[in-house]
Protein backbone atom coordinates (compact mmCIF):
# COMPACT_ATOMS: atom_id res chain seq x y z
CA UNK A 1 0.00 0.00 0.00
CA UNK A 2 1.59 3.39 -0.73
CA UNK A 3 2.44 5.76 1.95
CA UNK A 4 -0.52 8.12 2.40
CA UNK A 5 1.86 11.07 3.58
CA UNK A 6 5.07 10.61 1.15
CA UNK A 7 8.33 12.05 2.72
CA UNK A 8 7.89 10.51 6.17
CA UNK A 9 8.67 6.95 6.97
CA UNK A 10 5.00 5.81 8.16
CA UNK A 11 6.21 2.08 8.83
CA UNK A 12 9.64 2.71 10.24
CA UNK A 13 8.26 3.95 13.47
CA UNK A 14 5.27 4.29 15.70
CA UNK A 15 4.07 7.95 17.52
CA UNK A 16 5.06 6.00 20.98
CA UNK A 17 8.55 5.76 19.32
CA UNK A 18 8.72 9.46 18.91
CA UNK A 19 11.14 11.34 20.91
CA UNK A 20 8.37 13.76 21.75
CA UNK A 21 5.89 11.11 22.85
CA UNK A 22 8.65 9.83 25.00
CA UNK A 23 9.20 12.93 26.70
CA UNK A 24 5.56 13.46 27.37
CA UNK A 25 5.50 10.23 28.76
CA UNK A 26 8.17 11.43 31.63
CA UNK A 27 7.06 14.90 31.59
CA UNK A 28 3.10 13.11 32.73
CA UNK A 29 4.48 11.15 35.25
CA UNK A 30 7.01 13.28 37.06
CA UNK A 31 5.35 16.11 36.60
CA UNK A 32 2.10 16.45 35.70
CA UNK A 33 0.26 13.48 36.93
CA UNK A 34 -0.20 14.46 40.77
CA UNK A 35 -0.27 18.27 39.81
CA UNK A 36 -3.87 19.26 40.70
CA UNK A 37 -5.14 22.20 37.80
CA UNK A 38 -5.55 24.68 41.02
CA UNK A 39 -2.34 24.05 41.40
CA UNK A 40 -1.32 24.89 37.65
CA UNK A 41 -3.15 28.22 38.24
CA UNK A 42 -1.86 29.41 41.56
CA UNK A 43 2.15 28.34 39.97
CA UNK A 44 1.53 30.76 36.86
CA UNK A 45 -0.96 33.52 37.58
CA UNK A 46 -0.60 34.47 33.75
CA UNK A 47 -1.75 31.22 32.71
CA UNK A 48 -5.95 32.75 32.05
CA UNK A 49 -4.32 35.54 29.84
CA UNK A 50 -1.72 32.94 28.38
CA UNK A 51 -3.50 29.57 27.16
CA UNK A 52 -5.75 31.44 24.57
CA UNK A 53 -5.77 31.16 21.03
CA UNK A 54 -7.43 32.75 18.31
CA UNK A 55 -8.93 31.71 14.51
CA UNK A 56 -10.64 34.13 12.90
CA UNK A 57 -14.00 34.75 15.06
CA UNK A 58 -13.62 32.06 17.80
CA UNK A 59 -11.44 32.01 21.03
CA UNK A 60 -10.35 29.19 22.80
CA UNK A 61 -9.39 29.13 26.70
CA UNK A 62 -7.52 26.00 27.06
CA UNK A 63 -6.39 27.03 30.01
CA UNK A 64 -7.98 24.13 32.34
CA UNK A 65 -6.35 21.61 30.93
CA UNK A 66 -3.51 19.64 32.52
CA UNK A 67 -0.55 21.28 30.87
CA UNK A 68 2.41 23.90 31.46
CA UNK A 69 4.59 25.55 28.72
CA UNK A 70 6.98 22.46 28.86
CA UNK A 71 3.75 20.46 28.04
CA UNK A 72 2.99 22.90 25.18
CA UNK A 73 6.35 22.70 23.49
CA UNK A 74 6.34 19.11 23.92
CA UNK A 75 3.41 19.07 21.65
CA UNK A 76 5.06 21.13 18.89
CA UNK A 77 7.74 18.87 18.74
CA UNK A 78 5.38 15.93 18.41
CA UNK A 79 3.60 17.93 15.45
CA UNK A 80 6.71 18.51 13.85
CA UNK A 81 8.02 14.60 14.50
CA UNK A 82 4.78 13.12 13.31
CA UNK A 83 5.04 15.41 10.06
CA UNK A 84 1.98 17.31 10.51
CA UNK A 85 3.00 20.18 8.62
CA UNK A 86 3.84 17.79 5.28
CA UNK A 87 0.56 15.91 6.02
CA UNK A 88 -1.47 19.12 5.62
CA UNK A 89 0.33 20.33 2.62
CA UNK A 90 0.11 16.62 1.62
CA UNK A 91 -4.12 17.28 1.79
CA UNK A 92 -4.09 20.71 0.66
CA UNK A 93 -2.27 20.03 -2.52
CA UNK A 94 -4.40 17.47 -3.19
CA UNK A 95 -2.60 13.72 -2.63
CA UNK A 96 -4.79 10.77 -2.56
CA UNK A 97 -4.40 10.76 0.98
CA UNK A 98 -6.98 8.21 1.55
CA UNK A 99 -5.18 5.63 0.28
CA UNK A 100 -7.33 2.38 1.33
CA UNK A 101 -9.78 4.25 -1.42
CA UNK A 102 -6.47 5.46 -3.62
CA UNK A 103 -8.38 9.54 -3.31
CA UNK A 104 -7.53 12.42 -2.66
CA UNK A 105 -8.99 14.04 0.17
CA UNK A 106 -10.39 17.65 -0.96
CA UNK A 107 -13.21 19.22 1.09
CA UNK A 108 -10.85 22.11 1.90
CA UNK A 109 -11.34 22.61 -2.20
CA UNK A 110 -15.41 23.37 -1.82
CA UNK A 111 -15.08 26.28 0.74
CA UNK A 112 -11.81 27.72 -1.19
CA UNK A 113 -11.88 30.47 -3.35
CA UNK A 114 -9.97 29.74 -7.12
CA UNK A 115 -7.54 32.40 -6.12
CA UNK A 116 -6.49 30.15 -3.19
CA UNK A 117 -5.62 27.62 -6.03
CA UNK A 118 -6.44 24.44 -3.57
CA UNK A 119 -5.49 21.40 -5.84
CA UNK A 120 -6.67 22.86 -9.08
CA UNK A 121 -5.32 20.04 -10.76
CA UNK A 122 -6.97 17.56 -9.34
CA UNK A 123 -9.86 16.01 -11.92
CA UNK A 124 -13.06 18.25 -11.37
CA UNK A 125 -11.80 20.52 -8.68
CA UNK A 126 -12.40 23.50 -10.93
CA UNK A 127 -15.97 22.23 -11.64
CA UNK A 128 -17.14 22.84 -8.59
CA UNK A 129 -17.73 26.69 -8.74
CA UNK A 130 -19.75 25.81 -11.57
CA UNK A 131 -22.17 23.82 -9.74
CA UNK A 132 -22.30 26.24 -6.68
CA UNK A 133 -23.72 28.52 -9.97
CA UNK A 134 -26.20 25.87 -10.42
CA UNK A 135 -27.20 25.52 -6.90
CA UNK A 136 -27.32 29.54 -6.66
CA UNK A 137 -29.78 29.66 -9.71
CA UNK A 138 -31.66 27.03 -8.79
CA UNK A 139 -32.51 28.32 -5.30
CA UNK A 140 -33.03 31.47 -6.22
CA UNK A 141 -35.24 29.98 -8.91
CA UNK A 142 -37.56 27.90 -6.13
CA UNK A 143 -37.66 31.25 -3.75
CA UNK A 144 -38.84 33.61 -6.63
CA UNK A 145 -41.11 30.89 -7.51
CA UNK A 146 -39.94 30.01 -11.01
CA UNK A 147 -39.49 26.76 -10.27
CA UNK A 148 -42.48 25.02 -8.60
CA UNK A 149 -44.28 22.06 -7.76
CA UNK A 150 -46.63 20.12 -9.70
CA UNK A 151 -49.41 22.17 -9.45
CA UNK A 152 -47.69 25.35 -9.91
CA UNK A 153 -47.72 26.01 -5.82
CA UNK A 154 -44.74 27.29 -4.34
CA UNK A 155 -42.47 25.03 -2.54
CA UNK A 156 -42.57 26.04 1.21
CA UNK A 157 -41.20 22.58 2.52
CA UNK A 158 -37.34 20.80 1.83
CA UNK A 159 -37.21 17.50 2.92
CA UNK A 160 -33.59 16.11 2.64
CA UNK A 161 -33.70 12.38 2.38
CA UNK A 162 -30.31 10.67 3.17
CA UNK A 163 -27.84 9.46 6.05
CA UNK A 164 -25.10 9.76 8.00
CA UNK A 165 -22.92 12.12 6.37
CA UNK A 166 -26.04 13.18 3.82
CA UNK A 167 -27.89 14.05 6.95
CA UNK A 168 -26.23 14.78 9.96
CA UNK A 169 -24.51 18.22 8.52
CA UNK A 170 -27.94 19.49 6.62
CA UNK A 171 -29.68 18.52 9.82
CA UNK A 172 -27.21 20.11 12.33
CA UNK A 173 -26.69 23.44 9.81
CA UNK A 174 -29.99 23.56 9.28
CA UNK A 175 -30.89 23.38 13.00
CA UNK A 176 -28.01 25.50 13.97
CA UNK A 177 -29.45 28.72 11.83
CA UNK A 178 -33.05 28.27 12.51
CA UNK A 179 -32.71 32.38 13.05
CA UNK A 180 -31.72 32.67 9.28
CA UNK A 181 -34.27 30.32 7.32
CA UNK A 182 -35.93 32.15 4.40
CA UNK A 183 -39.45 33.57 5.03
CA UNK A 184 -41.75 30.68 4.31
CA UNK A 185 -39.59 28.10 3.95
CA UNK A 186 -39.52 24.90 6.42
CA UNK A 187 -36.70 21.92 7.01
CA UNK A 188 -37.39 18.52 7.52
CA UNK A 189 -35.31 15.37 7.14
CA UNK A 190 -35.59 11.73 6.34
CA UNK A 191 -32.77 9.03 7.53
CA UNK A 192 -33.46 6.08 9.34
CA UNK A 193 -35.13 2.84 7.44
CA UNK A 194 -38.15 2.28 10.02
CA UNK A 195 -39.98 4.67 7.80
CA UNK A 196 -41.56 7.10 10.25
CA UNK A 197 -40.16 9.93 10.09
CA UNK A 198 -41.88 10.19 6.56
CA UNK A 199 -44.87 8.62 7.38
CA UNK A 200 -45.16 11.43 10.02
CA UNK A 201 -44.14 14.29 7.54
CA UNK A 202 -47.20 12.25 5.64
CA UNK A 203 -49.51 13.35 7.58
CA UNK A 204 -47.90 17.18 8.30
CA UNK A 205 -47.12 18.66 5.14
CA UNK A 206 -48.99 19.09 2.09
CA UNK A 207 -46.97 17.18 -0.97
CA UNK A 208 -48.32 19.84 -3.73
CA UNK A 209 -45.85 22.19 -1.36
CA UNK A 210 -42.78 19.66 -0.56
CA UNK A 211 -39.60 19.42 -2.41
CA UNK A 212 -37.56 16.54 -1.87
CA UNK A 213 -33.67 16.18 -1.99
CA UNK A 214 -32.85 12.91 -2.29
CA UNK A 215 -28.94 13.15 -1.23
CA UNK A 216 -26.55 10.18 -1.06
CA UNK A 217 -22.89 9.99 -2.44
CA UNK A 218 -23.07 6.74 -3.55
CA UNK A 219 -27.40 6.88 -4.76
CA UNK A 220 -27.00 3.06 -3.38
CA UNK A 221 -27.87 3.47 0.13
CA UNK A 222 -30.11 1.32 1.65
CA UNK A 223 -31.76 3.73 3.96
CA UNK A 224 -31.77 6.88 2.16
CA UNK A 225 -33.04 4.78 -1.54
CA UNK A 226 -35.63 3.00 0.91
CA UNK A 227 -36.64 6.31 2.13
CA UNK A 228 -36.43 8.30 -1.45
CA UNK A 229 -38.84 5.48 -2.96
CA UNK A 230 -41.28 5.81 -0.69
CA UNK A 231 -41.49 9.63 -0.76
CA UNK A 232 -41.58 9.21 -4.43
CA UNK A 233 -44.42 7.01 -3.78
CA UNK A 234 -46.24 9.23 -1.80
CA UNK A 235 -46.08 11.92 -4.77
CA UNK A 236 -47.36 9.63 -7.09
CA UNK A 237 -50.54 8.86 -4.65
CA UNK A 238 -51.17 12.47 -4.28
CA UNK A 239 -50.19 14.51 -7.26
CA UNK A 240 -49.92 11.52 -9.92
CA UNK A 241 -46.71 10.79 -11.92
CA UNK A 242 -45.95 13.12 -13.49
CA UNK A 243 -45.87 15.43 -10.56
CA UNK A 244 -42.28 13.39 -9.54
CA UNK A 245 -40.02 15.52 -11.81
CA UNK A 246 -41.28 18.33 -10.31
CA UNK A 247 -41.00 17.37 -6.62
CA UNK A 248 -37.34 15.61 -7.28
CA UNK A 249 -34.07 16.88 -6.68
CA UNK A 250 -30.93 15.15 -6.10
CA UNK A 251 -27.35 15.24 -5.12
CA UNK A 252 -24.68 12.46 -6.08
CA UNK A 253 -21.27 11.55 -7.45
CA UNK A 254 -23.67 9.00 -9.25
CA UNK A 255 -25.16 10.29 -11.77
CA UNK A 256 -26.59 7.37 -13.48
CA UNK A 257 -28.43 6.25 -10.77
CA UNK A 258 -30.01 9.81 -10.27
CA UNK A 259 -31.32 9.41 -13.93
CA UNK A 260 -33.12 6.33 -12.68
CA UNK A 261 -34.33 7.25 -10.50
CA UNK A 262 -35.91 9.98 -12.55
CA UNK A 263 -34.25 13.00 -11.62
CA UNK A 264 -34.35 15.82 -14.41
CA UNK A 265 -31.23 16.44 -15.52
CA UNK A 266 -31.41 20.25 -14.26
CA UNK A 267 -32.83 19.13 -11.00
CA UNK A 268 -29.03 16.90 -10.23
CA UNK A 269 -26.32 18.46 -8.69
CA UNK A 270 -23.03 16.07 -8.67
CA UNK A 271 -19.88 15.99 -6.35
CA UNK A 272 -16.75 14.44 -6.83
CA UNK A 273 -15.08 11.17 -5.32
CA UNK A 274 -12.44 13.43 -3.58
CA UNK A 275 -15.44 14.78 -0.89
CA UNK A 276 -15.84 12.33 1.94
CA UNK A 277 -19.24 11.53 3.19
CA UNK A 278 -18.40 13.12 7.05
CA UNK A 279 -17.18 15.97 4.65
CA UNK A 280 -19.70 16.91 2.62
CA UNK A 281 -22.05 19.03 3.60
CA UNK A 282 -19.54 21.78 1.78
CA UNK A 283 -20.91 20.10 -1.57
CA UNK A 284 -23.89 19.98 -3.10
CA UNK A 285 -24.78 18.03 -0.20
CA UNK A 286 -25.92 21.09 1.35
CA UNK A 287 -28.28 21.53 -1.21
CA UNK A 288 -31.28 21.57 0.86
CA UNK A 289 -29.30 23.97 3.62
CA UNK A 290 -28.86 26.52 0.88
CA UNK A 291 -32.58 25.96 -0.31
CA UNK A 292 -33.86 26.83 3.33
CA UNK A 293 -31.13 29.48 4.28
CA UNK A 294 -30.69 30.96 0.70
CA UNK A 295 -27.45 30.50 -1.12
CA UNK A 296 -26.19 34.18 0.45
CA UNK A 297 -26.18 32.20 4.47
CA UNK A 298 -24.95 28.66 3.08
CA UNK A 299 -22.08 30.48 0.90
CA UNK A 300 -21.32 32.08 4.34
CA UNK A 301 -20.54 28.91 5.85
CA UNK A 302 -18.74 28.18 3.20
CA UNK A 303 -17.01 31.58 4.02
CA UNK A 304 -16.59 30.25 7.77
CA UNK A 305 -14.81 27.22 6.67
CA UNK A 306 -12.39 29.04 4.24
CA UNK A 307 -11.21 31.11 7.41
CA UNK A 308 -10.47 28.02 9.68
CA UNK A 309 -8.79 26.62 6.58
CA UNK A 310 -6.43 29.50 6.11
CA UNK A 311 -5.91 29.28 10.15
CA UNK A 312 -5.18 25.58 9.83
CA UNK A 313 -2.50 25.74 6.59
CA UNK A 314 -0.60 29.36 7.66
CA UNK A 315 -0.20 29.20 11.74
CA UNK A 316 2.68 28.11 13.34
CA UNK A 317 1.49 24.75 15.19
CA UNK A 318 1.79 26.36 17.96
CA UNK A 319 -0.68 29.13 17.85
CA UNK A 320 -2.99 26.51 15.67
CA UNK A 321 -5.88 26.00 16.92
CA UNK A 322 -6.64 22.24 15.35
CA UNK A 323 -3.37 21.47 15.95
CA UNK A 324 -3.62 22.12 20.23
CA UNK A 325 -6.78 20.55 20.14
CA UNK A 326 -6.09 17.32 18.32
CA UNK A 327 -2.73 17.45 20.95
CA UNK A 328 -4.91 17.85 24.07
CA UNK A 329 -7.41 15.29 22.87
CA UNK A 330 -4.27 12.39 22.31
CA UNK A 331 -2.77 13.87 25.64
CA UNK A 332 -5.87 12.80 27.59
CA UNK A 333 -6.49 10.14 25.18
CA UNK A 334 -3.44 8.12 25.76
CA UNK A 335 -1.63 9.55 28.49
CA UNK A 336 -4.46 10.06 30.89
CA UNK A 337 -6.32 7.33 30.20
CA UNK A 338 -9.90 8.67 28.96
CA UNK A 339 -11.72 7.13 26.52
CA UNK A 340 -14.67 9.77 25.98
CA UNK A 341 -14.86 13.37 25.16
CA UNK A 342 -17.62 15.27 25.53
CA UNK A 343 -19.02 18.21 23.40
CA UNK A 344 -21.63 20.59 25.66
CA UNK A 345 -22.73 23.58 23.40
CA UNK A 346 -24.57 25.94 25.57
CA UNK A 347 -26.76 27.45 22.67
CA UNK A 348 -30.29 25.20 22.14
CA UNK A 349 -29.69 25.54 18.38
CA UNK A 350 -26.46 23.82 18.57
CA UNK A 351 -28.15 20.67 19.61
CA UNK A 352 -26.92 18.44 16.76
CA UNK A 353 -23.85 19.49 17.19
CA UNK A 354 -22.60 16.75 19.02
CA UNK A 355 -24.46 13.78 17.05
CA UNK A 356 -22.07 15.48 13.73
CA UNK A 357 -19.27 15.17 15.65
CA UNK A 358 -20.07 11.46 16.83
CA UNK A 359 -19.67 10.77 13.07
CA UNK A 360 -17.05 12.87 11.97
CA UNK A 361 -14.88 12.07 14.66
CA UNK A 362 -15.69 8.25 15.28
CA UNK A 363 -16.14 7.14 11.71
CA UNK A 364 -12.82 8.95 10.76
CA UNK A 365 -10.43 8.07 13.62
CA UNK A 366 -12.27 5.17 15.05
CA UNK A 367 -9.47 2.50 13.36
CA UNK A 368 -6.95 0.06 14.97
CA UNK A 369 -5.09 -0.67 11.84
CA UNK A 370 -2.40 1.73 10.14
CA UNK A 371 -2.36 3.37 6.93
CA UNK A 372 0.70 0.56 6.37
CA UNK A 373 -1.85 -2.30 7.18
CA UNK A 374 -0.32 -2.83 10.69
CA UNK A 375 -1.62 -2.62 13.97
CA UNK A 376 -1.53 0.84 15.90
CA UNK A 377 -0.13 0.51 19.51
CA UNK A 378 -2.13 3.43 20.99
CA UNK A 379 -5.56 4.20 21.47
CA UNK A 380 -6.97 6.48 18.59
CA UNK A 381 -10.66 8.00 18.14
CA UNK A 382 -12.06 8.41 21.76
CA UNK A 383 -16.14 7.99 22.33
CA UNK A 384 -17.32 11.67 21.35
CA UNK A 385 -21.01 12.60 23.04
CA UNK A 386 -22.72 15.34 24.71
CA UNK A 387 -25.90 17.33 24.41
CA UNK A 388 -26.51 21.28 24.12
CA UNK A 389 -26.46 23.62 27.41
CA UNK A 390 -28.57 22.87 30.53
CA UNK A 391 -30.50 19.72 29.42
CA UNK A 392 -27.23 18.08 29.73
CA UNK A 393 -26.74 19.64 32.89
CA UNK A 394 -29.84 17.89 34.15
CA UNK A 395 -29.12 14.54 32.70
CA UNK A 396 -25.29 13.35 33.15
CA UNK A 397 -23.15 16.37 34.85
CA UNK A 398 -23.45 14.06 38.02
CA UNK A 399 -21.06 11.49 36.39
CA UNK A 400 -19.11 14.53 35.21
CA UNK A 401 -18.21 15.92 38.79
CA UNK A 402 -18.79 12.61 41.06
CA UNK A 403 -18.63 9.22 39.00
CA UNK A 404 -15.17 7.78 38.42
CA UNK A 405 -14.27 8.56 35.06
CA UNK A 406 -12.09 11.64 33.70
CA UNK A 407 -14.72 13.14 30.81
CA UNK A 408 -12.55 15.92 28.87
CA UNK A 409 -15.18 18.64 27.70
CA UNK A 410 -14.79 20.98 25.17
CA UNK A 411 -17.78 23.87 25.97
CA UNK A 412 -19.13 26.06 23.09
CA UNK A 413 -20.27 29.33 24.31
CA UNK A 414 -21.81 32.05 22.10
CA UNK A 415 -21.67 35.54 23.64
CA UNK A 416 -25.25 36.99 22.20
CA UNK A 417 -28.47 34.65 21.97
CA UNK A 418 -29.02 33.10 18.33
CA UNK A 419 -32.76 34.55 18.36
CA UNK A 420 -34.27 35.12 21.74
CA UNK A 421 -33.50 37.76 24.79
CA UNK A 422 -29.93 38.40 25.88
CA UNK A 423 -30.92 37.90 29.45
CA UNK A 424 -31.88 33.87 28.78
CA UNK A 425 -28.84 33.73 26.83
CA UNK A 426 -26.94 35.38 29.69
CA UNK A 427 -28.22 32.67 32.13
CA UNK A 428 -26.87 30.18 29.76
CA UNK A 429 -23.61 31.61 29.94
CA UNK A 430 -23.67 32.05 33.49
CA UNK A 431 -24.21 28.22 33.47
CA UNK A 432 -21.69 26.76 31.36
CA UNK A 433 -19.06 29.82 33.06
CA UNK A 434 -20.35 27.94 36.55
CA UNK A 435 -19.80 24.06 35.41
CA UNK A 436 -16.17 24.71 33.61
CA UNK A 437 -15.19 25.99 37.14
CA UNK A 438 -16.93 23.51 38.92
CA UNK A 439 -15.55 20.90 37.05
CA UNK A 440 -12.11 22.77 37.57
CA UNK A 441 -12.09 24.03 41.36
CA UNK A 442 -14.36 21.10 42.75
CA UNK A 443 -15.58 21.50 46.47
CA UNK A 444 -14.40 19.87 49.60
CA UNK A 445 -14.38 21.70 52.86
CA UNK A 446 -13.11 20.19 55.50
CA UNK A 447 -15.83 17.93 57.07
CA UNK A 448 -17.98 17.79 54.25
CA UNK A 449 -20.01 13.98 54.03
CA UNK A 450 -18.00 12.49 51.07
CA UNK A 451 -21.19 11.91 48.53
CA UNK A 452 -21.12 16.22 48.97
CA UNK A 453 -17.09 16.34 47.72
CA UNK A 454 -16.65 17.33 44.26
CA UNK A 455 -13.62 15.80 43.48
CA UNK A 456 -12.63 18.96 40.66
CA UNK A 457 -9.49 18.69 38.65
CA UNK A 458 -11.33 17.79 35.59
CA UNK A 459 -10.37 19.44 32.00
CA UNK A 460 -12.08 21.53 29.64
CA UNK A 461 -11.79 23.46 26.73
CA UNK A 462 -14.07 26.46 26.25
CA UNK A 463 -14.87 28.20 23.19
CA UNK A 464 -15.80 31.07 22.85
CA UNK A 465 -17.64 32.98 19.94
CA UNK A 466 -19.68 36.40 19.27
CA UNK A 467 -22.67 34.87 17.90
CA UNK A 468 -23.62 31.92 16.15
CA UNK A 469 -23.76 33.36 12.36
CA UNK A 470 -23.13 31.28 9.38
CA UNK A 471 -19.58 32.08 9.60
CA UNK A 472 -18.87 30.97 13.13
CA UNK A 473 -20.62 27.78 12.12
CA UNK A 474 -18.52 27.39 9.29
CA UNK A 475 -15.33 27.88 11.43
CA UNK A 476 -16.34 25.48 14.27
CA UNK A 477 -16.92 22.54 11.90
CA UNK A 478 -13.39 22.97 10.33
CA UNK A 479 -12.06 23.09 13.33
CA UNK A 480 -13.04 19.99 14.08
CA UNK A 481 -12.48 18.64 11.05
CA UNK A 482 -9.33 19.66 10.77
CA UNK A 483 -8.66 18.02 14.62
CA UNK A 484 -9.69 14.96 13.27
CA UNK A 485 -7.42 15.08 10.33
CA UNK A 486 -4.23 15.68 12.83
CA UNK A 487 -5.19 13.19 15.58
CA UNK A 488 -5.19 10.79 12.44
CA UNK A 489 -2.06 12.04 11.29
CA UNK A 490 -0.38 11.61 14.59
CA UNK A 491 -1.79 7.80 15.04
CA UNK A 492 -0.93 6.64 11.51
CA UNK A 493 -4.29 5.91 10.56
CA UNK A 494 -6.35 6.78 7.83
CA UNK A 495 -9.09 9.25 8.97
CA UNK A 496 -11.01 8.90 5.65
CA UNK A 497 -12.40 5.65 4.51
CA UNK A 498 -14.98 3.59 6.84
CA UNK A 499 -14.71 0.37 6.32
CA UNK A 500 -16.15 -0.51 9.67
CA UNK A 501 -19.03 -0.09 8.38
CA UNK A 502 -19.19 -2.58 5.56
CA UNK A 503 -20.01 -5.91 7.59
CA UNK A 504 -23.08 -4.99 9.24
CA UNK A 505 -24.78 -3.57 5.80
CA UNK A 506 -23.55 -6.86 3.82
CA UNK A 507 -25.26 -8.83 7.15
CA UNK A 508 -28.48 -6.78 7.12
CA UNK A 509 -28.85 -7.46 3.01
CA UNK A 510 -28.57 -11.22 3.53
CA UNK A 511 -31.56 -11.32 6.55
CA UNK A 512 -34.29 -9.41 4.55
CA UNK A 513 -35.48 -12.39 3.16
CA UNK A 514 -35.48 -14.29 6.34
CA UNK A 515 -36.95 -11.49 8.26
CA UNK A 516 -39.84 -10.10 6.08
CA UNK A 517 -40.69 -12.94 3.72
CA UNK A 518 -40.34 -15.92 6.04
CA UNK A 519 -37.03 -17.12 3.87
CA UNK A 520 -34.86 -19.58 5.71
CA UNK A 521 -31.87 -17.75 7.52
CA UNK A 522 -28.76 -18.49 5.73
CA UNK A 523 -26.39 -17.37 8.23
CA UNK A 524 -24.59 -19.76 11.30
CA UNK A 525 -25.30 -17.22 14.36
CA UNK A 526 -27.90 -19.34 16.77
CA UNK A 527 -28.21 -15.88 18.64
CA UNK A 528 -29.47 -14.37 15.33
CA UNK A 529 -32.01 -17.63 14.31
CA UNK A 530 -33.30 -17.66 17.37
CA UNK A 531 -34.34 -13.69 17.83
CA UNK A 532 -35.72 -14.19 13.74
CA UNK A 533 -37.95 -16.68 15.78
CA UNK A 534 -39.47 -14.55 18.06
CA UNK A 535 -40.02 -11.73 16.15
CA UNK A 536 -41.79 -14.19 13.84
CA UNK A 537 -43.77 -15.41 17.07
CA UNK A 538 -44.63 -11.97 17.87
CA UNK A 539 -46.26 -10.64 14.84
CA UNK A 540 -48.16 -13.75 14.83
CA UNK A 541 -46.95 -16.08 12.17
O1 LIG B 1 -22.22 4.98 7.26
C1 LIG B 1 -21.46 4.77 6.15
C2 LIG B 1 -21.61 5.85 5.11
O2 LIG B 1 -20.90 5.42 3.98
C3 LIG B 1 -21.15 7.23 5.56
O3 LIG B 1 -19.79 7.39 5.47
C4 LIG B 1 -21.92 8.10 4.66
O4 LIG B 1 -21.94 9.42 5.14
C5 LIG B 1 -23.27 7.43 4.70
O5 LIG B 1 -22.96 6.04 4.71
C6 LIG B 1 -24.19 7.76 3.58
O6 LIG B 1 -23.66 7.41 2.33
P1 LIG B 1 -24.27 7.99 1.00
O7 LIG B 1 -24.10 9.47 1.00
O8 LIG B 1 -23.51 7.33 -0.12
O9 LIG B 1 -25.73 7.64 0.95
Amino acid sequence: MPDAYPGRKLSARYPTDLPAWQALRTHYRDELRHRSLKELFRRDRSRAERLVLSAGDLTLDYSKNHVTSKTLKLFTRLAKESSVPESIEAMFSGERINVTEDRAVLHVALRSKISDRVALEVPAVRDLWGVLTRIEEYVHAVHAGEIVGSTGKRFRNVVNIGIGGSDLGPVMVARALRHYWTDGMRFFSVSNVDGTQLADLRSELDPAETLFVVCSKTFTTLETMSNARAARAWIVDTLGDAAVEAHFAATSTNHAAMNDFGIRPDFRFGFWDWVGGRYSLWSAVGLSLALVLGFETFSRVLLGGRIMDQHFRLSPLSENMPVVLAMLGNWYNNFFGAETHAILPYDNRLDRFPAYLQQLQMESNGKSVRTDGKRVRCETGAVIWGEAGNNAQHSFYQLLHQGTRLVPVDFLLPATSSGAAQSLQDLAIANCLAQAEALMDGFDEGGLAPHRVHRGNNPSNVLVFGALTPETLGQLIALYEHKVFVEGVLWGINSFDQWGVELGKRLADSMTGAVSRHEQYEGSNASTAALIGRLQELRGH
